[in-house]
């Protein structure tokens, strides 16, 4: 694989991150619970880690780092998404919020298929799991105050 195609693929990504961390900009300005806000800035910071990593990957980086699965609740993939506005409610910020994440293991997943390099299907299994995680934790807000409400 020569540099140019390497490089071309990880700015694919940090693109992609970018949208991410500005989707959870506009999302935390319009939650109105201070809980739902501080978990949709916490992943908006991870959002912002992945984008450094990807900026300064190096080999070594890629092999340091971590790769645990991650169970999937499927809470949000049943239920359909309002589209982003400011009165927007706490179940329609995490499904929105949810499906997001979902697209972003998709592509990701979709990207470590189509890489032969070792080192990038590494670097995107590691991407793949922590969006999941990220899904994850919105949809464990989900169950604890929507599901598990009355
Ligand atoms: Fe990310
Ligand atoms: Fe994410």
């Amino acid at each position: 694989m020569g540099l140019n195609a390497f490089k071309e693929i990880i700015e694919f990504a940090i693109r992609n991150e970018e949208k991410a961390i500005h989707s959870y900009g506009s999302l935390a300005e319009i939650a109105r619970t201070p809980g739902l806000k501080k978990l949709l800035l916490e992943l908006q910071e991870e959002e912002k880690n992945h984008k450094k990593l990807l900026q300064e990957i190096t080999e070594e980086k890629i092999e340091s780092l971590e790769i645990e699965e991650v169970t999937n609740l499927k809470i949000s993939d049943y239920l359909v998404e309002e589209p982003p506005g400011s009165d927007m409610s706490f179940q329609d910020i995490l499904i929105l919020a949810a499906k997001k994440e979902q697209k972003a293991v998709e592509l990701y997943s979709d990207m470590e298929r189509k890489v032969e390099n070792k080192e990038l299907k590494r670097l995107f299994e590691f991407l793949i799991q922590q969006e999941k995680s990220h899904k994850l934790k919105l949809e464990e807000e989900y169950e604890k105050h929507v599901l598990e409400e009355d």
